[in-house]
């Protein structure tokens, strides 16, 4: 299983004194060397963490994969097809959340949805759905063109080390395989850490796991490089 590192929140740190330290680039760099295959940047609309700048310095300078994640706005859609990242995973984005809550609702944005598909298709880019794990909304990722899903594995990361874990877990599961089953690769991703991501190999086939916020909470202790390396052990 790949891992890819998101490393929004090195922006994060570095926004927050408005500088150029901690060098999102740099980091991007580390986590390449210590083995992961792609490296996620979200864009936001409101620019909170990665900015404009830092997708382009990653497009020149990485060998590995990136994977923008994006909202699905005609303002991100232009900037993906003029960048052209590795693969986009359209996610949902309220301007008020703290994170991504909940997963795309395919079923009620099918057309516009699709129609992203299709241009960024034309770029060669690959498409990542970010999705619950739910049946229609996998089939209707199927039916718009998506390369992959990937679920939203935050309600599982929640219930982690509750009643309520078996639950979570076999509905991601039972969506992976529904998801194979019909043509579609899957990944996952969101809230995953160094206690709850063991269970994630027990989910067959799984393609990559993005995480981000707990390799760059443990790197503050271990370092960047450790951090990945720690994690990589683990999937
Ligand atoms: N995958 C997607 C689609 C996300 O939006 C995020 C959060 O930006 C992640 C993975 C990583 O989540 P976390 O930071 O909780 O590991």
């Amino acid at each position: 299983m790949n891992l890819g590192v998101n490393i929004d929140h090195v922006a994060t740190l570095r926004n927050a004194r408005g500088g150029a330290e901690p060098c999102v680039l740099d980091a991007a760099l580390i986590c390449e060397m210590a083995g992961a295959a792609a490296i996620t940047v979200h864009l936001r609309e409101d620019r909170r963490h990665i900015k404009d700048a830092d997708v382009i310095a990653l497009k020149k300078n990485l060998k590995a994969n990136i994977n923008l994640e994006m909202a699905a706005t005609d303002e991100m859609r232009d900037i993906a097809l003029s960048v052209a990242p590795y693969s986009c995973c359209i996610v949902p984005e309220k301007r008020l959340e703290l994170t991504t809550e909940g997963g795309l609702n395919v079923v009620q944005n099918f057309e516009k949805i699709s129609k992203l598909i299709e241009a960024l298709h034309s770029k060669n880019i690959i498409v990542s759905l970010f999705i619950d794990p739910d049946l229609e909304q996998i089939k209707a990722s199927a039916d718009a063109g998506a390369d992959y899903i990937e679920l939203h594995t935050g309600s599982f990361a929640n219930a982690f080390g509750t009643d309520k874990c078996d639950i979570e877990f076999n509905k991601l599961k039972d969506a992976a395989k529904y998801a194979q089953s019909i043509g579609l690769k899957v990944n996952a991703g969101h809230g995953l850490n160094y206690e709850n991501v063991s269970l994630m190999k027990e989910i067959e086939g799984l393609c990559e796991l993005n995480i981000g916020h707990s390799i760059v909470s443990r790197a503050i202790f271990v370092g960047l490089e450790m951090a990945v390396k720690e994690m990589m052990d683990l999937i």
